[in-house]
């Protein structure tokens, strides 16, 4: 059991090292935990449910940038020709500005790799939870904060 152990130990520090020595471009391990604290820098214009001054964050995950139904987005935005991932919010959160520029978004960006990872972590667990999924909902309740009146 102690030689095991100390395998097991020594197994995490090579990987540690290897994390250590990946390339630059590889994305951070984000911890959705903090990412929560940091979307709260978000919350003055999106929420996850609905449009805002920003458009809603549910669906995020696969979207083609600039296409969620009702929102007005910039013509820099429809035709940035990017798809939300990992990566690509990665690149977008570190400078909005920069990576679509001519964007609406009046955010300077989040400078820091280790809090985009969170905030990344954190988005997309929000999207896989239930609370997102159920968005798919009728256009016509789309831009609607609140559940559809309850069936009688
Ligand atoms: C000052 C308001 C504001 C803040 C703060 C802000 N956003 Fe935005 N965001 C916008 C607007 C407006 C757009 C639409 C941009 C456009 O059409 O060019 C947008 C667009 C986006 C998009 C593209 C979505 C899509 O459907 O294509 C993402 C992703 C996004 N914001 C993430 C974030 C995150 C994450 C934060 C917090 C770190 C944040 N934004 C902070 C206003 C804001």
């Amino acid at each position: 059991m102690k030689k095991s152990g100390a395998a097991i130990l020594l197994a995490g520090a090579v990987h540690a090292l290897l994390a250590n020595a990946a390339p630059a471009a590889a994305l951070a391990h984000g911890d959705p935990v903090r990412g929560e604290a940091v979307y709260a820098r978000c919350l003055a214009c999106h929420a996850f449910a609905y449009d805002r001054t920003g458009p809603r964050h549910c669906g995020l995950f696969g979207r083609r940038a600039g296409s969620e139904q009702g929102f007005a987005y910039s013509d820099a935005m429809r035709r940035s020709n990017l798809v939300w991932d990992a990566r690509t919010l990665d690149r977008f959160l570190a400078n909005p500005l920069k990576t679509v520029p001519g964007t609406a978004m009046g955010y300077a960006g989040i400078a820091d790799r280790q809090e985009r990872a969170d905030l990344i972590a954190y988005l997309k667990r929000i999207n896989d939870s239930a609370a997102c999924r159920g968005q798919r909902r009728p256009p016509s309740a789309a831009s609607s904060p609140l559940p559809p009146p309850a069936s009688p």
